[in-house]
């Protein structure tokens, strides 16, 4: 089925871009009228999607993270946030809780924010070659007024 609309952003690994990939992705969702829960799961999984092509994937360059958004007219959000960077060589590990790469000051726990935050969190990576993350969400929607 055709998406009711979408959208595709394109920036620098910048840490400066991690707030602004959640701005516009909420600006995106803003049209579905999301609760406020909603919109602050949404903008959480997607700052860790982001945060993982800026630490990881760029770790030491600056490369272009990718976003892309589908909003269906059931509510079906999804979105897409891709990078051209190392990949990961074993991602079921690498979604584990507290699995890190990133020493101390990671946590390991960014793919389980993502999972409990989000219905559905895919990985599709290649090593040398970069990951997408394909987050999946249904908004309540309510009628209007409701
Ligand atoms: N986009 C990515 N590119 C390369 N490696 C990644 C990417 N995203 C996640 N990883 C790997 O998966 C591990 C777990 O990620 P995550 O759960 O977010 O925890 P953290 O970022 O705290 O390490 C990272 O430490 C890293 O090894
Ligand atoms: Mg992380």
């Amino acid at each position: 089925m055709k998406p009711e609309n979408e959208m595709r952003a394109a920036f620098p690994s910048a840490s400066a871009n991690e707030g602004l990939a959640r701005a516009v992705v909420a600006a995106f969702v803003a049209q579905a009228d999301p609760t406020v829960a909603e919109l602050a799961d949404i903008k959480t999984a997607v700052s860790e999607a982001v945060t993982n092509c800026i630490v990881h994937a760029y770790r030491d360059t600056l490369g272009t993270v990718y976003i892309t958004a589908k909003l269906w007219g059931d509510g079906t959000l999804q979105i897409k946030v891709r990078d051209k960077g190392c990949g990961i060589a074993d991602v079921k590990r690498a979604m584990e809780p507290l699995f890190t790469t990133g020493g101390e000051e990671r946590a390991g726990l960014g793919f389980a924010v993502m999972q409990s935050f989000m219905d559905r969190v895919q990985v599709r990576s290649k090593p040398g070659a970069g990951t997408t993350v394909t987050l999946q969400k249904k908004l309540a929607r309510r009628p209007p007024n409701g």
